[in-house]
């Protein structure tokens, strides 16, 4: 088993942030995360397969997350996501949207659990990496821990390499996405109950972790966390939490990242990725400093009037913020 398939922190896929270039600013602050990918479907890779799979090297390891259930589909993005030299495969199970569900995939699939040990299965034989499954801990009134359990052995009898759970039901209607990360409440012993019943299936935990004594308190129970929402919120928190989980690697300083960061945004210009694109991983750099709203404040500008020209003032401009001196 690699070791990146056990690694005790990880990314959380998140639509619209965990593209490439947010990976790469991952990357700095949590030299030895496993990164996920934002969901993709089979349509956008076949449709784009160029830009949508696309990794840096250094982003190393990272998992591919796929949102589909037609097994063809999914062999092939497999077969290309190894062949691109992805580390592992993640099936989501876990994402409630309208849009989804009428795609039959997604936390839907919680009801169908003989058809997803069978897309597991495919997949497992289609590839050598691992393959792993991200679900939530139930779907409406299908809730209970039994409901959870039988769920979870059907896909580990189909050889899913790990578990990562989102320690919430979803509500399949009534609720949007946003919602369904908030209003069903954490059951975090759902998790802690399956990793004993699973034994040496490593289980990663997720949803509302926020901080390292939380990590700490959850490492003794399961193998890893997975952070989502920190991660855009405050992403140096990421570099702290990093520095205390690996005691032997040296946090880079925010003015460090942000040096290599933007060393990173010349080289890829030429990729005509718009600036704003670049730039939003670090809206929220200044997160907890005095004058992090000036910060963000400075990037929007930058970003509003595409003035590629004033990115190398930023470093100065955190300079100023972390001494708090006048602008
Ligand atoms: C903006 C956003 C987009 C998300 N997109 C995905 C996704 O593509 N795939 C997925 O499995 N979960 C997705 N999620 C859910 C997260 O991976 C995670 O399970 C959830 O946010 C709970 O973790 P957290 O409390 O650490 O944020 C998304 C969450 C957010 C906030």
């Amino acid at each position: 088993m690699s070791n990146a398939l056990i690694s005790p922190l990880a990314i959380a896929p998140m639509i619209d942030w965990t593209h490439t270039h947010f990976r790469f600013f991952m990357r700095l602050l949590a030299p030895q995360a496993l990164l996920y990918t934002e969901m993709q479907t089979p349509h956008a890779l076949f449709n784009n397969p160029q830009k949508n799979l696309y990794f840096d090297p250094a982003e190393h390891p990272i998992a591919l997350q796929l949102g589909g259930s037609v097994i063809k589909e999914l062999i092939l993005c497999a077969v290309l996501a190894q062949k691109q030299g992805y580390d592992e495969i993640n099936l989501n199970l876990g994402c409630p949207s309208d849009r989804v569900q009428a795609g039959r995939f997604g936390a839907c699939l919680m009801a169908e659990a003989t058809h997803v040990s069978d897309c597991i299965k495919a997949l497992k034989d289609a590839v050598d990496i691992p393959v792993t499954a991200k679900t939530r801990i139930g779907i409406d009134n299908q809730d209970s821990y039994d409901f959870f359990s039988s769920f979870v052995f059907k896909l580990v009898e189909a050889g899913c390499d790990k578990l990562i759970v989102h320690a919430r039901k979803a509500w399949l209607k009534g609720l949007n996405p946003k919602q369904n990360r908030i209003i069903p409440p954490i059951h975090y012993e759902y998790a802690y109950e399956i990793k004993k019943d699973l034994g040496e299936l490593p289980v990663v935990i997720n949803g509302n972790i926020e901080t390292f004594s939380e990590i700490n308190s959850h490492l003794h129970q399961v193998d890893g966390v997975m952070l989502g929402r920190l991660a855009c919120n405050n992403p140096y928190a990421i570099a702290d939490i990093h520095q205390a989980l690996f005691k032997q690697s040296r946090a880079l300083s925010r003015l460090e990242v942000l040096d290599l960061y933007l060393a990173y945004i010349s080289r890829d210009r030429h990729k005509y990725t718009p600036l704003s694109i670049f730039l939003k991983p670090l809206l929220t750099f200044a997160y907890g400093l005095p004058n992090s709203k000036l910060w963000k404040a400075e990037l929007l500008g930058i970003q509003q009037n595409k003035d590629w020209s004033k990115l190398h003032n930023l470093v100065t401009i955190m300079q100023r913020i972390q001494l708090n001196t006048a602008f």
